[in-house]
């Protein structure tokens, strides 16, 4: 039997974000883009989404099941690892076609022998039965706390311990929770476009939850799609939306100069809530999808290159700064997991210098009564409240307006952190 494609797909698509750290989606449009409308893309998109949610607990069960896991190749645990999410995760497909087609891979890329072996993992597993989707397993075959939340929160170690130092055992727990389900659907009404109420109506009986821009979704609509392509939505996640709301976006004074702006996720909705906005990142490939972006929503807005460590080539002083900074993501492992096993503490620290140069660019820039908005989607003490105290502490003629963190009570799945302050 030939493996079926969705596996391959999949197999691809990890291949390319695991080995060669290409972004997720990216790596997923890739080789899905080509692909014929059909099972197979969502299957695909779901194995691969999936297995790097849990890889840190199919890893773990691996380390039980190999006998010799350290020297075992690493295509022959990837393979045995999506075969195990399917087996573990996914009701729908029956235990034998998953253990024919990773048999049968197995047997094509390495040899007979190894097929044999992949066969006994798979059904080691099997035989384990119920007890491995249970947390008392993994309490009693781990040593210590991190490593047993390592293991059924699929996440690396020192993320564990870093969350333990920072949030304590409950929150870190919550948060941990939070990253093993992808979040809901999140849509933004473009509260200036003609179809803007319909809209709203049509997606009221459909919303989990709101906020002033827009609503999470349990489902995605087939008259969304159309509302997208004409402009009267745009997809963004709800907690995205929120901190917006919680840093008082509509109180910044224009224009606004939002310095990280990317493909202007948030550069719009400051557009839709009537500012004037300049967009600005160092990705100039970035800001070619923020044009587009513009043409889609009904804005023709200045954009152009610029690091944010400046200097700015401005003749005119923006009156607010919005930095939504390159951070860790690891506010975000929910929608991108990924992450999680590509990022590492050093990483952290490099990106915390990164901010603090973009954030005294900006403070340098901005004149008496300016406003200075910070924002990171992560979920890192030292690149959220401890960077703003020690910019606070460094930069006395600033005040500090607000402060907001997304918590796990709000059930988004994701974490943002911001704060506003005032040059005095
Ligand atoms: C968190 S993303 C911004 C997301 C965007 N605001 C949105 O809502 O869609 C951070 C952005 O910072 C940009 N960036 C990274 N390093 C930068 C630098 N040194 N100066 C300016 N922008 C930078 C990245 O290209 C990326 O687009």
């Amino acid at each position: 039997m030939s493996t079926p494609s969705a596996r391959r797909l999949a197999l691809d698509i990890l291949r390319r974000t695991l080995d060669h750290k290409q972004d997720l989606q990216a790596a997923v449009d890739e080789v899905l883009n080509p692909v014929q409308a059909g099972p197979d893309k969502g299957l695909a998109t779901e194995l691969a989404y999936g297995y790097l949610r849990m890889r840190g607990r199919i890893d773990f069960l691996l380390s039980q099941l190999l006998k010799n896991p350290v020297q075992t190749s690493p295509i022959m645990k990837r393979i045995l690892g999506v075969a195990m999410y399917e087996l573990l995760f996914l009701s729908r497909i029956p235990d034998y076609a998953t253990l024919d087609w990773a048999v049968t891979l197995v047997r094509e890329r390495l040899d007979q022998t190894m097929g044999k072996v992949a066969n006994g993992v798979l059904r080691s597993l099997l035989r384990l039965g119920l007890s491995v989707r249970f947390e008392e397993y993994y309490q009693t075959k781990t040593a210590g706390h991190d490593q047993f939340l390592s293991a059924w929160y699929s996440c690396p170690q020192w993320l564990a311990r870093m969350w333990l130092g920072s949030y304590g055992k409950e929150q870190t727990q919550a948060f941990l929770q939070a990253t093993l389900s992808a979040p809901p659907l999140g849509v933004r009404i473009n509260r200036t476009h003609a179809q803007a109420e319909t809209l709203r109506e049509n997606l009221q009986p459909l919303q989990q939850d709101s906020s002033n821009w827009g609503f999470a979704l349990t489902q995605w609509p087939e008259f969304l799609q159309h509302a997208v392509a004409e402009g009267a939505a745009t997809r963004q996640s709800l907690a995205a939306q929120k901190i917006m709301d919680a840093l008082g976006v509509e109180h910044w004074p224009s224009p606004v100069l939002d310095a990280c702006a990317g493909r202007g996720g948030k550069t719009y909705l400051m557009s839709e809530q009537g500012k004037n906005v300049w967009a600005s990142d160092v990705n100039v490939f970035r800001l070619r999808q923020l044009k587009a972006e513009g043409a889609r929503l009904g804005f023709d807005i200045p954009a152009f290159r610029s690091q944010g460590q400046g200097p700015y080539p401005l003749r005119q002083t923006p009156r607010t700064i919005f930095l939504d900074v390159p951070c860790s993501g690891l506010g975000v492992l929910s929608r991108r997991p990924d992450i999680k096993w590509k990022r590492t503490a050093a990483d952290c620290a490099g990106l915390v210098k990164l901010q603090e140069e973009i954030l005294r660019a900006a403070a340098d820039l901005l004149t008496s009564g300016g406003c200075l908005v910070y924002v990171t989607c992560t979920l890192n003490p030292e690149e959220n409240e401890k960077q703003i105290d020690r910019f606070a502490s460094l930069h006395p003629e600033f005040s500090r307006l607000r402060q907001a963190q997304s918590g796990p009570a709000e059930g988004l799945g994701e974490f943002f952190y911001g704060a506003v302050l005032r040059k005095k």
